[in-house]
């Protein structure tokens, strides 16, 4: 960082410089850095394909190290975010330390610290659960070193700790499933029985899926969540869960899974019970991976939520941004759509991860 900070100073008096050149010219001389009017939709970092921005980079020619904490490698979404990091990273010459937490907070914890002593220029890092981040985090502000949530949020108080989340809006993404089955049901009379596989406990998209889900579905009381249980975002866990639910459940008109790995590991657990999933049981999903794609296409899956694991090149402006002292949004939303089983047959050919 001293480099940069060195930098920063030749930089800022040749900018000075500059602009007493072009006074007189009326020019704003456009703002490389800035949050795109305000609009949290838009990535921050207007200066992506903009060679110009990254020509006035000071730092450009100088190497900026990433170290960035993943949560593990839980679910196909988790595989196309890592990879967008890895691509994006090599893409924008910025040198990537990459630590796979293996879904354990303590994991995360040793990296962030691990990335501290080596002193690298930005941390990142996709929190596993929201709580307990304040003591790591006040230690990389404390050695002056950035730090960018990516994915998923902190419920930390004191957002000085970092610099900016970039991720989509969880509760929305709940909203979205929950509006949709409302209205699939609109004019029916009977009890409609829901069970729900939530994602990690203690997760950002576990708390904020549920809780939008049901603020939507509370609109129409006949609709009613029976079970309600985790399967750790994974295909095993969400198999071995629907398997208990349709022990203990005669009846269960709607699966709601937080993902869309524990919704085809569920659907396994359907077949095997001798039932049609996408018929017997309505099931919805979140993420819109290709696997999830195929089984929607297929009529399994009747309507997915699409969350974008591809990041990386978001991120990437970001660490620029924040190693060249520019602006930096606190929120930047990905912005996503929704897909019904029709939408997805004709999505599947286009569908990247
Ligand atoms: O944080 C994003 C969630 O984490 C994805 O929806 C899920 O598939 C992943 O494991």
């Amino acid at each position: 960082m001293k480099v940069f900070r060195k930098s920063g100073i030749i930089l800022a008096a040749t900018l000075m410089l500059l602009m007493s050149a072009a006074c007189g010219s009326g020019s704003t001389a456009g703002n490389p850095g800035g949050d795109a009017g305000g609009n949290a939709q838009q990535p921050v970092a207007s200066n992506t394909g903009s060679e110009s921005a990254a020509d006035k980079d000071q730092s450009s020619d100088q190497k900026i190290t990433l170290g960035f904490s993943q949560v593990g490698a839980e679910s196909g979404w988790r595989t196309a975010n890592t990879k967008s990091i890895q691509d994006s990273a090599k893409e924008a010459g910025i040198e990537l330390k990459f630590s796979d937490a293996q879904q354990k907070q303590e994991n995360q914890i040793k990296a962030i610290r691990n990335f501290i002593q080596q002193k690298v220029d930005v941390i990142a890092f996709s929190p596993v659960v929201e709580s307990g981040w304040d003591t790591v985090l006040k230690e990389a502000k404390d050695a002056g070193i950035p730090v960018i949530l990516t994915d998923r949020a902190v419920d930390s108080k004191d957002t000085s700790l970092y610099e900016t989340f970039i991720g989509s809006d969880f509760v929305e993404e709940g909203r979205r499933a929950g509006k949709w089955l409302v209205e699939q049901y609109k004019d029916n009379e009977e009890e409609i029985t829901i069970v729900e596989l939530q994602g990690t406990t203690g997760s950002a998209p576990a708390i904020d899926r549920q809780k939008g889900f049901a603020e939507e579905i509370a609109f129409d009381p006949k609709l009613k969540i029976i079970a309600s249980q985790t399967g750790d975002f994974t295909r095993a866990k969400g198999k071995e869960v629907m398997q208990a639910f349709l022990k203990a459940h005669k009846k269960i008109d709607v699966l709601y899974a937080h993902n869309d790995d524990m919704g085809l590991g569920a659907i396994q657990a359907i077949e095997a019970a001798g039932l049609k999933p996408g018929e017997d049981i309505i099931i919805i999903t979140v993420d819109g991976v290709k696997d999830g794609f195929v089984a929607a296409s297929e009529g399994k899956i009747n309507f997915i939520v699409e969350c974008n694991p591809l990041l990386g090149p978001q991120l990437m402006d970001a660490v620029r941004d924040v190693v060249n002292g520019r602006d930096v949004a606190k929120r930047i939303v990905t912005v996503e759509g929704v897909f019904t089983s029709e939408d997805a047959k004709r999505e599947l050919p286009n569908r990247q991860y």
